[in-house]
């Protein structure tokens, strides 16, 4: 165990771990996604370190955070197709996959030619990076398995004593992870999805591709573009079942009955409410439901809720990342009522 600084993000709180980070150590910090957890970029121990503080694969690449869209040249080869995707969508929820320079090492990028690089949004986030002086290397601050972290307190609950700092900033307003693209060919590949829609890419002019496993755990023999997709992620340590088709809420109503552990939307709260319950929002607010879903599965860890029914929400726009992201959750399990 380590002694952990939690420190509350002013000025001199950001400067500290820009400092932190620039000797070598580790700082999990907000963005507008999900709170990170943080290296120097161009330091491959401290990666390694990363690695081990999370308990993540290390075949499993982290991605690399700029403050400053003229950095990207520094690390990467922007193709045209990337040139318009970073024109368009950085800063912002957005992560993309070029080709590396010779910069970045092979641990952040688990060997791999390419280097996946992410602009946050989040004025804590740039500031950071801007006083680490040095692109910051980031998976998302949970422990691996579990969902990612949205407030200080999931960081704190997940990685006190295996980290050097966590800055406690804002809330993370979006809530899911970074929509992350790579380029083939000219084209864009969606590898996992994020706040930034297919409709988005489509409509700054490049091609998209959606692979059809985006929304599933990729098999053992298969090789995924992105190796993120070979992992169970997100899994609460409850059973997760997804309800879907006119039964659902009825199904929801007997399995509340049961102490069984509910998420629902708002419109459902009348017959569903009560101390095991959560609303992700309105039924048709997709924003609210990614915003609250990581929330809602720690929940139900800390209470220790074994088995848990949800409603099957929307995969309309930012809901293909909620859809996704739950049904990784809840290990693809739909029942159809
Ligand atoms: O919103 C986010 O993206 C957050 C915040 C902290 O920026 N970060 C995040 O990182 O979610 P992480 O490590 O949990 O997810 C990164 C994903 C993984 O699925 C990984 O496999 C993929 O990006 N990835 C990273 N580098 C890659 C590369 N060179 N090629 C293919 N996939 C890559
Ligand atoms: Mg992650």
């Amino acid at each position: 165990m380590m002694k952990t600084e939690i420190l509350s993000a002013d000025e001199k709180a950001i400067e500290k771990c820009g400092e932190i980070i620039a000797r070598g150590g580790l700082v999990a910090f907000p963005t507008e996604t999900v709170y990170g957890l943080g290296c120097d970029a161009y330091n491959g121990k401290a990666a390694l370190d990363v690695f081990a503080a999370k308990g993540r694969p290390c075949d499993n690449p982290l991605i690399v955070h700029i403050a400053d869209t003229e950095d990207i040249e520094k690390i990467a080869e922007p193709d045209d197709a990337a040139k318009k995707l970073i024109a368009a969508f950085m800063p912002g929820p957005f992560t993309l996959i070029m080709k590396k320079k010779p910069c970045i090492p092979a641990e952040v990028t688990a060997g791999l030619d390419t280097v996946a690089v992410r602009f946050p949004q989040s004025k804590t986030a740039q500031a950071l990076i801007k006083a680490a002086k040095v692109p910051i290397a980031a998976p998302s601050a949970n422990l691996s398995g579990r969902p990612s972290p949205t407030t200080a307190k999931h960081c704190i609950d997940d990685l006190s004593g295996r980290v050097d700092a966590i800055l406690c900033g804002e809330n993370c307003a979006i809530g899911v992870e970074s929509t992350v693209v790579a380029i083939k060919d000219g084209k864009a590949v969606l590898c996992r999805p994020g706040k930034v829609t297919p409709e988005d890419i489509r409509n700054a002019g490049v091609e998209l591709i959606v692979p059809e496993n985006v929304n599933r755990t990729v098999g053992e023999n298969e090789r995924p573009i992105s190796p993120g997709m070979k992992y169970k992620h997100y899994a609460p340590k409850g059973t997760l079942t997804l309800l879907d088709g006119d039964g659902a809420l009825d199904a929801l109503v007997r399995y509340k009955n049961e102490g069984c552990g509910i998420i629902c939307f708002d419109e459902d709260l009348p017959l569903l409410s009560g101390k095991l319950t959560v609303s992700l929002g309105k039924k048709d607010d997709s924003d609210s439901h990614a915003e609250k879903l990581f929330s809602a599965l720690r929940y139900f860890d800390d209470m220790k809720t074994e088995k848990i029914y949800s409603r099957l929400p929307s995969d309309k726009g930012v809901g293909l990342a909620v859809y996704n992201r739950i049904l990784k959750a809840a290990g693809s399990r739909i029942e159809k009522l």
